[in-house]
C-alpha cells in the first residue's frame, strides 16, 4: 500500500510503497476514507512540535472502514466506519500511561519511559496512509456514519472529540458565556461548534486570521469575534466588551505563542467561580496571581486528548445535526504529493480544513 512516512524528525515527509499492515493480536485493519491534515503537520515535521517515534507512518486520527479484526478485539467489527483516535493508555491504574500513536504527544508529564517506548514500538503506525493497524482501543464505532453524506467532514471528528474534551472538563451549561482562544486556528474552531451545539449563550471568538473570525462570526448570531491585537490589558478589555461582562468558562487552544499575554487576557475576563481550561500547544510558564485565583475561586484546568464516550456523544452531535458542520470547509487530498499537501495544509485554518483521503 501507499503511505506518509517520516524517517526522523527534519526529514522529508515522503510517499512510500510499504507493505500492507497484518492484523495481529489485539489489532485492528482499517481502510482509510478521511484524516485531517492538521495545519501545523509540517511544523511537527521539522520538529517543532516535540518528539515522535520514528521511523513511521505519520498521521492521527481519521476515520475508515474495518477490514479486519483480531480474535480478542471486541471494540469494532468488520465493515463498520470507525474513528481512529490514535490515543493507547498503558491500562496500568497505578501509574497510567499515555501516548499518541503516528504523532506527537505523550501524556502525563509528557516524558518517555520504558513503558511508553514500549508502547510507540509495538504501534508504530499512523493514518497519513491507505489502511493502518490501530490497537483495538485506539478505535471506536460509528454507527450510522457509513450512510453519513458527506464523510470527508468526519476527518474534524477527532479534532471536534478533544475541544469537546476541553469543553466537557470546565463544566460549560447552557446559557454560560464562553471566550475561545486560538479560535482562528482548527482546535478553536472545534471548540467555538462544540459551546454552540452545548448551549452557549455568547460564544467570544478570539485570534488573528480575520477571514476565520468572520467565517465563526457569519455561523450564529452568538458569536462575536475579537482580534488580538492590543496586548494582555487591551485584548482583556476587547474581550469583555465583546461579551458584555465577564465569562463563565475561558477555553485556551492557542498554539505556540511567544508570551504568555493572550492567555493571561483570558485570565482577567473570568468571572468569580468561573473556570479556566488550557487546550492548546502554549509552552509559556503562566504567571497566575494567588490572590486573584483564590479570591475569585477560578478553576483552571488542563485537558489532553478525551475519553471514547466523549467522541461518541461528539459523533451523535454531528449525526443529529447538533453540531452544525455546514460551515465546515474541507478540502481533499490524495496521497501522490506529500509536500504540497503540507504546503496546503499550513494554508488552511479554523473551520477550513484539509482531509486526506486515500482512495478517492
Ligand atoms: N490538548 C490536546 O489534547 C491537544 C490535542 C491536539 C492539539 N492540541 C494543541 O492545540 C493547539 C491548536 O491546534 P490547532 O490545530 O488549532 O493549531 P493551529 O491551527 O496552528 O491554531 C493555532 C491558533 O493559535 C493562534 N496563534 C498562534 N500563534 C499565535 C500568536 N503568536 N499570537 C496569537 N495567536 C496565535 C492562531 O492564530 P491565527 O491563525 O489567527 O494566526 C490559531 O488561532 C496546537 O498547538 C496543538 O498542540 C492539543
Amino acid at each position: 500500500m501507499q503511505a506518509w512516512t517520516l524517517d526522523e524528525l527534519g526529514s522529508a515527509l515522503t510517499l512510500e510503497e510499504v507493505p500492507d499492515p497484518l492484523v495481529r493480536s489485539g489489532g485492528v485493519v482499517l481502510r482509510m476514507l478521511a484524516v485531517q491534515v492538521p495545519a501545523y503537520t509540517r511544523a511537527l515535521v521539522e520538529g517543532g512540535r516535540g518528539v515522535i517515534a520514528t521511523p513511521t507512518v505519520l498521521g492521527i486520527g481519521g476515520i475508515g472502514v474495518v477490514e479486519e479484526v483480531a480474535d480478542d478485539v471486541t471494540t469494532v467489527r468488520p465493515g463498520e466506519t470507525a474513528l481512529c483516535t490514535g490515543f493507547l493508555r498503558s491500562g496500568r491504574v497505578a501509574d497510567p500511561e499515555e501516548v499518541l500513536l503516528g504523532w506527537t504527544g505523550i501524556g502525563g508529564r509528557g516524558v518517555t519511559t520504558a513503558t511508553t517506548d514500549r508502547m510507540r514500538r509495538v504501534w508504530r503506525t499512523g493514518t497519513f496512509a491507505e489502511r493502518a493497524l490501530m490497537p483495538g482501543s485506539a478505535v471506536l464505532a460509528l454507527p450510522g456514519a457509513d450512510v453519513h453524506a458527506d464523510p470527508t467532514k468526519l476527518a474534524f471528528l477527532p479534532w471536534l472529540s478533544v475541544a469537546a474534551g476541553a469543553v466537557e472538563r470546565s463544566g460549560m451549561t447552557a446559557g454560560d458565556r464562553v471566550v475561545v482562544l486560538g479560535a482562528s486556528g482548527q482546535m478553536g474552531g472545534a471548540a467555538v461548534l462544540v459551546a454552540l451545539a452545548r448551549g452557549a449563550s455568547r460564544v467570544v471568538a478570539v485570534g488573528r486570521d480575520a477571514a476565520s473570525l468572520d467565517r465563526l462570526e457569519t455561523l450564529d448570531s452568538r458569536v462575536g469575534a475579537v482580534r488580538s491585537v492590543s496586548g494582555r490589558a487591551g485584548d482583556a478589555a476587547a474581550i469583555s466588551a465583546a461579551l458584555g461582562g465577564e465569562a463563565d468558562v475561558v477555553i485556551d487552544a492557542l498554539g505556540p505563542t511567544p508570551t504568555s499575554d493572550l492567555t493571561m487576557a483570558g485570565f482577567d475576563t473570568v468571572r468569580t467561580d468561573g473556570t479556566m481550561v488550557l487546550l492548546g500547544g502554549v509552552r509559556q510558564s503562566l504567571p497566575i496571581p494567588y490572590d486573584q485565583l483564590m479570591r475569585r475561586r477560578i478553576t483552571l484546568r488542563g485537558s489532553w486528548m478525551c475519553s471514547e464516550e466523549t467522541a461518541f456523544r461528539v459523533w451523535r452531535q454531528v449525526e443529529a445535526g447538533v453540531i452544525d458542520l455546514s460551515a465546515l470547509d474541507v478540502r481533499t487530498v490524495g496521497l501522490e504529493d506529500p509536500e504540497a499537501a503540507l504546503t496546503q495544509a499550513e494554508q488552511s485554518r479554523g473551520l477550513s480544513i484539509l482531509a486526506l483521503t486515500p482512495r478517492p
